[in-house]
């Protein structure tokens, strides 16, 4: 069977960090993004671009209705779309809540539901692989709405792993601490806010998205055929380990 792969959030980071390593290992690429210029801008002509947006239901049935009038049968999904958007709940307005739930828990939701039908449809195995946070998985100041939103996630995977593991449909995530990109650009634009961003992670430093997108990579290659549910930490040991603190 080819090897394609989708990769919603494809002019991010992360996504630009993952087209390549997949692009390495061997797999067609179909790229999505809200703006079909960032794309271009980014891969020129290479790969298959499509511009909608993945944070509503209307976006993502125009998004695979384009890929079946291109013939093409997707068999990996990346999901990179998500924002970082911080503040005590207390404090955050209505309409951030929503925005914030919107990019990073309904995104997910409706294009792994497009993905899984598209598949259904075709008769086909596959493999997808979503991005949570470190802050879904261990209390972090002010960062409930992303927390709520990539706990959703993280809970959201399991039930659809459990439901289309005997269809053959693998469905993981990674759980990044905080990493180079332009989603954290104002969290550590100084130094004094990088340094102290760094510290925080039991192995301090800001993560690299290629380093992430390494694991997405397996996660969605045949290596991990027996891998499903799951969701891997990559955050220095933040949400996991608490060395002494000398
Ligand atoms: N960077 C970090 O420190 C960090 C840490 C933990 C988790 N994450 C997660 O990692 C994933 C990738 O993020 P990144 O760091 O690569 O950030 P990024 O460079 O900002 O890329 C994320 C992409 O998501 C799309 N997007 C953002 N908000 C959207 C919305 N409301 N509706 C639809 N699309 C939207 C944007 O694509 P278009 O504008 O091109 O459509 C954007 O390029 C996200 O899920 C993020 O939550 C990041």
């Amino acid at each position: 069977m080819d090897k394609v792969a989708l990769i919603t959030g494809a002019s991010g980071g992360l996504g630009q960090a993952l087209a390549e390593k997949l692009q390495q290992d061997g797999w067609q690429l179909v790229l999505v993004s809200r703006d079909g210029q960032r794309l271009s801008d980014v891969y020129g002509a290479q790969h298959t671009q499509i511009t909608q947006d993945c944070s509503t239901p209307e976006g993502v049935q125009q998004l695979f209705a384009q890929i079946e009038q291109q013939s093409i049968k997707v068999n990996a999904l990346a999901h990179c779309v998500g924002n970082i958007r911080l503040g005590a709940m207390h404090r955050m307005a209505h309409e951030d809540f929503i925005a914030c739930m919107q990019a990073n828990l309904f995104s997910a939701y409706y294009t792994l539901a497009g993905f899984i039908q598209h598949n259904k449809q075709h008769q086909q195995a596959a493999s997808a692989v979503l991005v949570s946070s470190a802050a879904a998985r261990i209390g972090t100041p002010n960062h409930e709405a992303i927390a709520a939103a990539k706990g959703g996630l993280e809970a959201m995977l399991r039930g659809a792993a459990a439901t289309y593991a005997s269809a053959n449909i693998r469905i993981n995530a990674v759980a990044p601490g905080i990493m180079q990109t332009p989603a954290s650009a104002t969290l550590i634009s100084s130094d004094l806010t990088r340094d102290i961003a760094s510290k925080q992670y039991p192995i301090p430093g800001i993560g690299d998205p290629k380093q992430v997108a390494d694991v997405m990579a397996w996660l969605l290659s045949a290596q991990a055929e027996k891998v499903t549910g799951q969701v891997w930490s990559i955050d220095g040991g933040f949400s996991a380990i608490r060395p002494i603190v000398k």
